[in-house]
């Protein structure tokens, strides 16, 4: 595809086909090509499975029907009439007319059903503590800390900011705000003071709950320091609700500032465990969320409640086949993300999960980890991120062939495209050969799970994510919206609404119709971000971003986000990004970078600015967007209409021959790049 054919999105980016599956160097697409291994349900699990393949027919021949169906699990003070209001495209409506309480959803009522003595959450500390928490005992510890968030004066519709570990407080306190009709945006612990910043003010929260710091492989780091760094001369902020975790209120390393910081031990743990919720409509926002698009700056996804909580716990009944009253959950997630939100907080609640959350990472104090807690707690389903898969495969079959598994049944992929051998890998080392996989393709803004297999119905392809869930409906097209045959690659689209979808961008309502809906306006279909292709049986392969979204350990970071983080640097006077193939994170930060001044400045110097400029960027944005190198070069490939080709570049940061360079400004520009980097080796 010749540059000049490229499109231009919405919001800025070029989007072409020609990017896409950078996250493997192409080595996913060449091996989709050849991918012809299937692996069908068992029998016995075919049998006992949740949902069956009729839903596929039923839910298309009456989509709304069916989401009314899957909505009446829930409990609702009113019940809704109307399904859905798609009056008014791209702005849906889910059950427009009924009302709920999220968190009487999430706690009260299985309190209510008799499993109040159901262990809710199996919590593993990283040094090696825990806690069990049942029905019962989080519905006193939501109540307590929505009695507290009350007594703040907080008030429906406000905004909290939460910045946690993953401990249980996390989850208490998504469910609190839950019940009281408040907005949380949980941010993840990894961001910088800055990135903080800007979404306490981009959201105008009232209150940050935080904890005094967090236990990280095997060392306590600060959270309330950099908590109080990004709030300096906030002007929305009242109070500042503070989690002791690393024994931080007996020494004077927390500085408390008089008459904004609260100790959560003090504020929440003297108040009434009863607390009656209240019932918001299905509408009602819930979170918020920020996440990385295509410009500099993250975006507030925006999520209400009936329509989200019905498919979040729709599809993980049927994904993962659970079974309330006998399987053990774990998704590996941090509830800083979508998956954490969906995952492990509303979907699996509300469906009465007994799940295992596990504090730190993966190799602390050891490699087994995770395996001897699968091994401890009898984990049934297991739901991690390709990235995991491949570092297990790094660290060596002999790590899980250790430890007893074979209570696991279902086994979950997300965040970015599974190579086949880690699926393979996965399914053989974990699996035992035996437990279905299930390749979860879905977004922040989907809000759950779009498309994978049904573990009792699909025939599993190692790399395939398959096909949209029942009730769910997506396409791949081309450039002008028509299907693409099997084996061509084209965009992933949504062409349906959805229950869960995203309910805009806060604070710019329009925004998201520009963003996602005008690529394929005439269509009126959802445009994704990610290319994808059919194999002959109509199963979708998921080939990464096609926009300039980088997916670094399933994590989303655009390139303009790091290149306005090293500009904002003394010593930069330009920087272009791009996510190379990378074995384990799928793909890494690469950066390249002009110098001001003297650009030609070599050896220590330049190496000492190189290391600067790593710092910086984690401190503007987080350790998560440090570039794994930076490339300072004399200077970069870009069009006559002075956009920058990061195709080329990409080629550099993969040790590939650079592509064709004819559509470039200066065509001698990547010859002199190249030997520029060349004559520093
Ligand atoms: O590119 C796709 C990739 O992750 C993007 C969404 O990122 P985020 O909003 O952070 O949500 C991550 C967790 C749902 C998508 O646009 N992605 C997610 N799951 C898959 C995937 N790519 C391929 N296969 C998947 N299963």
């Amino acid at each position: 595809m010749a540059e000049d054919s490229r499109t231009t999105a919405p919001d800025g980016p070029r989007i072409t086909l020609q990017d896409v599956g950078p996250h493997d160097g192409g080595h996913v697409f060449d091996n989709l090509l050849h991918e012809t291994r299937t692996f069908p349900p068992s029998d016995a699990f075919a049998a006992q499975a949740n949902l069956g393949a009729e839903a596929y027919e039923r839910a298309a021949a009456d989509p709304e029907t069916f989401w009314a169906e899957q909505a009446r699990h829930l409990s609702w003070a009113t019940p809704f009439t109307e399904v859905l209001d798609w009056s008014n495209p791209p702005h849906a409506r889910w059950f427009g007319d009924g009302t709920l309480n999220v968190a009487y959803n999430c706690v009260d009522r299985h309190v209510e059903s008799g499993h109040g003595s159901q262990i809710a959450l199996h919590w593993v500390g990283e040094p090696g503590d825990t806690r069990d928490i049942s029905y019962a005992e989080l519905k006193d510890e939501v109540s307590r800390a929505a009695n507290a968030l009350a007594s703040l004066g907080l008030v429906a519709g406000d905004r909290v900011v939460i910045q946690l570990p993953m401990i249980p407080e996390a989850v208490i306190s998504m469910l609190a705000c839950a019940r009281l009709g408040l907005v949380h945006s949980v941010v993840f612990g990894g961001f910088s003071p800055a990135a903080l910043r800007a979404r306490v003010d981009d959201a105008e929260a009232r209150l940050v709950i935080t904890s005094d710091g967090q236990y990280r492989r095997g060392a306590s780091a600060p959270m309330k320091a950099n908590v109080d760094e990004a709030l300096e001369g906030a002007s929305t902020v009242e109070h500042v609700l503070v989690v002791e975790r690393v024994g931080g209120a007996t020494t004077d390393l927390v500085p408390m500032t008089e008459g904004r910081d609260l100790w959560w031990h003090d504020l929440v743990d003297s108040q009434s465990a009863s607390h009656e919720p209240e019932a918001f409509p299905a509408e009602h926002p819930l979170f918020i969320l920020y996440t990385s698009g295509t410009t500099g700056k993250p975006k507030g996804i925006l999520h209400t409640s009936g329509g989200y909580l019905t498919q979040t716990s729709y599809t993980h009944r049927s994904v993962f086949d659970l079974k309330p009253d006998t399987d053990v959950y774990w998704c590996g997630a941090d509830v800083g993300w979508i998956t954490g939100h969906s995952y492990i907080v509303y979907g699996p609640l509300a469906n009465r999960v007994t799940q295992v959350m596990y504090e730190g990472t993966p190799n602390t104090p050891h490699e087994g980890r995770h395996f001897e807690i699968i091994e401890k707690y009898g984990v049934t389903i297991y739901y991690i991120a390709p990235t995991l898969i491949r570092t297990f495969m790094k660290w060596g079959d002999q790590i899980p062939n250790a430890y007893d598994l074979s209570s696991l049944r279902v086994l979950g992929s997300v965040g970015e495209p599974i190579n086949p051998e880690a699926w393979m890998w996965y399914r053989t080392n974990i699996g035992g050969g035996r437990a279905p996989i299930v390749d979860t393709w879905w977004q922040t803004e989907t809000g759950a799970i779009m498309v994978a297999p049904l573990p009792g119905v699909t025939a599993t392809k190692p790399g395939s994510a398959q096909r949209a869930l029942p009730g769910l409906s997506v396409q791949v097209v081309d450039e002008q919206g028509g299907r693409v045959e099997p084996g061509e690659g084209g965009y992933l689209v949504i062409d349906k609404p959805w229950p869960a979808m995203s309910r805009g961008i806060w604070g710019d309502p329009e925004r998201a119709k520009e963003v996602y809906w005008d690529r394929f306006a005439e269509q009126g279909y959802y445009f994704a971000g990610d290319g994808a292709k059919y194999d002959e049986q109509g199963d979708i392969w998921l080939l990464g971003r096609v926009d300039d979204v980088m997916n670094i350990s399933g994590h989303r970071i655009s390139t303009m986000e790091v290149e306005s983080a090293l500009v904002s640097h003394l010593a930069v006077a330009e920087a272009a990004v791009v996510g190379a193939a990378d074995e384990t994170t799928g793909q890494a930060i690469v950066a390249f970078v002009i110098l001001r001044g003297a650009s030609d400045t070599l050896g220590a110097d330049q190496d000492a600015i190189v290391a600067g400029l790593m710092k910086h960027v984690a401190a503007e944005i987080g350790p998560i967007a440090k570039p794994k190198r930076i490339l300072v070069v004399p200077e970069l490939p870009k069009t006559r209409s002075g956009k920058i080709m990061r195709r080329l570049l990409r080629d550099v940061a993969e040790n590939r021959s650079v592509g064709d360079t004819a559509t470039l400004a200066d065509t001698s520009a990547m010859r002199v790049i190249t030997e520029s980097l060349r004559g520093r080796e």
